[in-house]
Order: C-alpha cells, then sequence, then structure tokens
C-alpha cells in the first residue's frame, strides 16, 4: 500500500517505515561524524527506546563512539487492520538492524513500562544479554497514562496551569491553524495523577527492581528527562501539573543518588531543550513558543535536535569529566543553549509580534512542521513515497 500522512490535531496516525530507517540513519550518520563518546557505558538500559530523546541516546551510545550495546523497552504499534504502525515500532526495527550489522546487540521489548511482566522481561534480557548487569539506565518515557499497580485502574495525567487559568495558544498541524486556548487549572486529583504518571514514581521503583535483583554495575548511573523552560512558558509549563511532575523527578534524583553511591554510581535529572516530539507537540500554550525558538536558535546557529542534544550530553558532560558537571539543584543541563539571555531576549521580540495570523511567517513553523513529519517517516529525499509498501515485511 502506498503510504501518505495522516495527522489528526497533533498525532500522527500513520508513519512511513522507510522514512523512519532512513531518519535512524541519518542520527547514526551523525554521531559518527561527530565528536566520539569516549570512556562511555557498555551495557545500556533505554525506558522509552524508540523516539524522541530515548532514541537518540540509544543511537549516540552505540554508533558514537562508546560502542554500546542495549535494551531498548517502548509501547509501540505494528502493522495490523487497525493501522500501518507507529513510527517508534519502525525506528525500533531500524535500529536492530543497524546495531546488529554492526555487531552491537540490541533488544528490543514491546510493552508497559509500567507493568511487572516488562520488568520481568528486563531483568530476564539483562541476564541473558549483559551478563547479568547495566552500567547506565536512562528513563524516556512519555506518557499520557499508568495503570495502578494491580489494578485495572488508571492515572491519567492532565497538562494544566495551577491556581490561575492560562490563555495560550496552541498549533492544530493537522491543518497549520493556530487556536486560542484558556487553560483551566487542574484541580487536585489531577495534579495527584499527572505526578503519578510524569513524576520519579516509576523511575524510582525501576531502579530499585534492578537493586533488588542485583542488576546494576558498579558505578552504575542513571537519567531522566526534564523541562524547565524560561519564564515565559512557566504558567503553562514549570508552575503547572507537568513541571510539579518534574520536580517530583528532581527528587527523585537526590534520593537515587544515595542509592547508587553504594555502586559508586550516580543518578540526574537531565534538563533538556524544548523539541518537536510526539509528547511535546501534544502541550497545549507551548508551540508558539517553540516556533519562536527554532527561529531564533537557527538563526544564532545554536539550534540543536534530539541527537545533537544526546551526543553532547554524553560526550561533554556525563562521561567526559571525574564528576558530572551539574548546577545549584544538582541538575544537568542541556538547556544551556535555549535560555541564552540574548536568545532569550530575541524570543521574547518574536514571541511579541506573533498572531494567528502571521504565526508561519514570524516563527520557524515550516521547520516545526517538516521536523514532525520526518518523525513519522516523511519528507525524506531519496524515498518514493508514491511506492507501495509491502508492510508483511515489517
Ligand atoms: P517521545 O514521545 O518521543 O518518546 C516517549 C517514549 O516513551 C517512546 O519510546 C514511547 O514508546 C515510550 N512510552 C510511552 N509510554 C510507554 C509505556 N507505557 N511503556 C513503555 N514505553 C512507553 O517523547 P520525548 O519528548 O522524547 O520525551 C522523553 C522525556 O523527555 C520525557 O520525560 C519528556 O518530558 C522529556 N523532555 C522532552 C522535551 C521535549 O521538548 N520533547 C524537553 C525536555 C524533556
Amino acid at each position: 500500500m502506498r503510504i501518505e500522512p495522516v495527522i489528526q490535531g497533533v498525532v500522527a496516525r500513520t508513519a512511513h517505515p522507510l522514512g523512519c530507517e532512513q531518519a535512524v540513519l541519518q542520527q547514526i550518520e551523525y554521531v559518527k561524524s561527530a565528536k566520539p563518546i569516549t570512556q562511555g557505558p557498555k551495557r545500556v538500559l533505554i525506558l522509552g527506546a524508540s523516539s524522541g530523546f530515548g532514541l537518540a541516546a540509544r543511537i549516540a551510545l552505540t554508533f558514537g563512539g562508546a560502542n554500546a550495546d542495549t535494551i531498548g523497552v517502548s509501547f509501540e504499534r505494528g502493522p495490523s487492520e487497525k493501522g500501518v504502525g507507529s513510527a517508534g515500532y519502525f525506528n525500533n526495527l531500524a535500529f536492530k538492524k543497524f546495531a546488529e550489522r554492526e555487531g552491537h546487540i540490541a533488544v528490543n521489548i514491546n510493552g508497559d513500562v509500567f507493568s511487572d511482566a516488562v520488568r520481568e522481561q528486563v531483568v530476564e534480557a539483562i541476564e541473558t544479554y549483559f551478563e547479568g548487569e547495566v552500567d547506565l539506565v536512562i528513563y524516556s518515557i512519555a506518557s499520557g497514562m499508568r495503570r495502578k499497580p494491580g489494578s485495572d485502574e488508571f492515572w491519567r495525567s492532565a497538562i494544566k496551569p495551577i491556581g490561575d487559568a492560562v490563555s495560550g495558544a496552541t498549533i492544530v498541524l493537522e491543518n497549520d491553524t493556530w487556536v486560542d486556548t484558556t487553560l483551566e487549572p487542574a484541580n487536585d486529583e489531577e495534579i495527584d495523577s499527572t505526578l503519578h504518571v510524569m513524576g520519579g514514581e516509576d523511575w524510582e521503583s525501576w531502579i530499585d527492581t534492578l537493586i533488588n535483583n542485583e542488576s546494576i554495575a558498579p558505578g552504575c548511573k542513571t537519567i531522566a528527562f526534564s523541562y524547565v523552560g524560561p519564564s515565559i512558558t512557566h504558567p503553562i509549563y514549570l508552575d503547572g501539573t507537568l513541571g510539579r511532575a518534574k520536580i517530583d523527578l528532581h527528587q527523585t534524583s537526590h534520593s537515587l543518588n544515595l542509592k547508587l553511591a553504594n555502586f559508586d554510581g550516580g543518578a540526574y535529572a537531565t534538563v533538556c531543550k524544548a523539541l518537536v516530539t510526539k509528547a511535546s507537540v501534544f502541550i497545549p500554550g507551548l508551540s508558539p513558543y517553540m516556533l519562536a525558538l527554532y527561529r531564533v536558535m537557527k538563526e544564532k546557529g545554536t539550534h540543536e535536535g534530539c541527537i545533537e542534544q544526546m551526543h553532547r550530553l554524553f560526550s561533554d558532560k556525563l562521561y567526559s569529566h571525574t564528576s558530572v558537571p551539574v548546577d545549584g539543584e544538582r541538575l544537568v543541563r542541556m538547556d544551556d543553549w535555549e535560555l541564552n539571555p540574548n536568545t532569550q531576549q530575541r524570543v521574547r521580540e518574536v514571541l511579541a509580534e506573533m498572531n494567528g495570523s502571521n504565526f508561519q511567517q514570524m516563527g520557524d513553523y515550516a521547520g516545526f512542521k517538516a521536523e514532525f513529519l520526518r518523525l513519522n517517516g516523511f519528507g525524506f529525499d531519496g524515498i518514493d513515497y508514491d511506492a507501495d509498501v509491502d508492510l508483511e515485511r515489517f
């Protein structure tokens, strides 16, 4: 069948397997030509490995000099009568193919990270493929819900402000429109549920599981990703439900750091730059800021994608010093270029002029949309999008 991009709201409903393969390949080529990651980890577990930061981290550590073997957990859909399959599903296949071709172990576990069954599979895979121990655990889950342990009920995250309503705009990728929105504040239950889904609880329980199973290697590190952003984004992000969950994640990093100190290792919440991913386009009110940020950082030559961020994280921060460089709150800052004062001054100027009729010119909407399409395998040169794809091959 011929596969075309189908976007519903801000959600991609189709993905192109050959384009996804191309996206993985381009990231591999980038890290191969970049400064090598030296002293990197050899056995890495990535929770949330199929897209965004998790996939980029997996690629950087496998192909960027560390030659890591990896176990990747993700929750993706393969082709079925319901649809062609998700981009992450095809990314996983492509990654495995390229990694194994170069002699690296690449185990994909497709299932719910919050379930006991996946935990058991991971512990077994660590025994089988990693001689029982991991050197790095990357927690890169972005999820809208989490099943409550031992129950059929779910916690659902709500992306809302806390305290007061916030006005903003969301850009609907389906029809390129700007929609002014007012987000009502979250109630206590929504705040609490978001904390369970996106806070540090599950990260901590994964590390506890690995400690209890004696799967932690000497010197093992763990990281999880966070976002802080400039003050203009705080009403919707840092001061809202997601920010509350991220602050919980930061606190979790301190308790995990104490636990891993017993293994001469450490735990770090890593603050990344705002980037187009399946998860981030879903955040209401954030897209105008991202359009302005993309334009300004590209103009200044400081724009990075997920792969550049992950490569710089491992080559310059996590594995290049005897102690990991952190800020006063013990956070690893990969958002340093985003938060550069000149960059933010310019972003504020652009945003002050941006509105529903000029956002495509004022911001880098073309770049934003093209990146979203590429995440789903569309828009790559050299791929014949008119040709039929045999989905039975995947
Ligand atoms: P993404 O949507 O590209 O990746 C999320 C990953 O989680 C995918 O591999 C998906 O399969 C996996 N996943 C989701 N639910 C799962 C489940 N129940 N079981 C197993 N796997 C599951 O998202 P992105 O943006 O890479 O987010 C990763 C982390 O980075 C999140 O914590 C996010 O808050 C953080 N972050 C993202 C930023 C951005 O601008 N995109 C900026 C700073 C931090």
